[in-house]
């Protein structure tokens, strides 16, 4: 991998330093990118796309998720077929981001962002006579570990995602699944982050919402 070491280097409300390893070509950035992030508690992680010898951390971050955070966040089962599928035969449509503590090297955070929607997203869209293009919405579902919830990673890690998205021509971003509405953590992240609430609807026995990023 050929890093060429451009830096951008900003603060954000939570002090956050964000050190952007860019590669040298263009179109490589998306998959090699790599930033350094230091949160305002003082752990530093780094942020960058999932690789195959990620299997392992991968599924022993998931395995560890508390209860709680595992029935908020379920984009595909957790097992290790599962994990081992993912990370050995990369999807097209899909792209993983993990945070990485630099003290452990232990997975702190996994996120993904899917091309266009899933399909129960684009049925219930669509009954509300909603549509969005396929090449210029993707779909997003973030994952932070419990000891790191609340430290300003999640917003981190949106904040260089959707830098990435923009300049990718993405112009919505729609919550994957939506958020269940008993989960105030995750609804206030999304409003912090600039979603809109676009409508309720039940699933599974719970009270779900909708809400989408316009970031054209
Ligand atoms: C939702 C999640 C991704 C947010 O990431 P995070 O790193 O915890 O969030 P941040 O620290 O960046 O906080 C961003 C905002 O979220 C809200 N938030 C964070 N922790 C909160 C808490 N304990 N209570 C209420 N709101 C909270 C706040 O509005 C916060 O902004 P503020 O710091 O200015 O007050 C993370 O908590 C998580 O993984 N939860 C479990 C899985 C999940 O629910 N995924 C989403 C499925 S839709």
């Amino acid at each position: 991998m050929h890093i060429a070491g451009i830096r951008h280097s900003y603060e954000r409300d939570h002090h956050i330093n964000i050190v952007c390893f860019k590669s040298k070509y263009p179109d490589q950035f998306w998959l090699f990118c790599n930033m350094k992030i230091l949160l305002a508690d003082n752990r530093t992680v780094t942020i960058r796309s999932l690789f195959e010898t990620d299997k392992d951390p991968l599924y022993h971050y998931l395995q560890n998720l508390s209860p709680e955070s595992r029935s908020r966040f379920g984009p595909h089962p957790f097992d290790k077929q599962t994990i081992d599928i993912i990370c050995e035969h990369p999807d097209n449509e899909i792209q993983r981001f993990i945070a990485e503590s630099e003290s452990t090297t232990a997975i702190v955070a996994y996120m993904l962002i899917k091309q266009g929607m899933i399909a129960s997203d684009q049925q219930r869209y669509a009954q509300r006579n909603q549509f969005y293009e396929y090449d210029t919405t993707v779909t997003y579902a973030p994952s932070v570990a419990d000891a790191w919830q609340s430290s300003g990673l999640g917003t981190a890690m949106h904040t260089i995602i959707e830098t990435e998205l923009k300049r990718k021509g993405i112009q919505h971003i729609i919550s994957w699944g939506g958020v269940q509405s008993s989960n105030i953590k995750a609804v206030n992240f999304y409003k912090k982050n600039g979603y809109r609430f676009i409508d309720f609807f039940w699933h599974d026995g719970k009270n779900n919402q909708d809400m989408v990023k316009e970031i054209g």
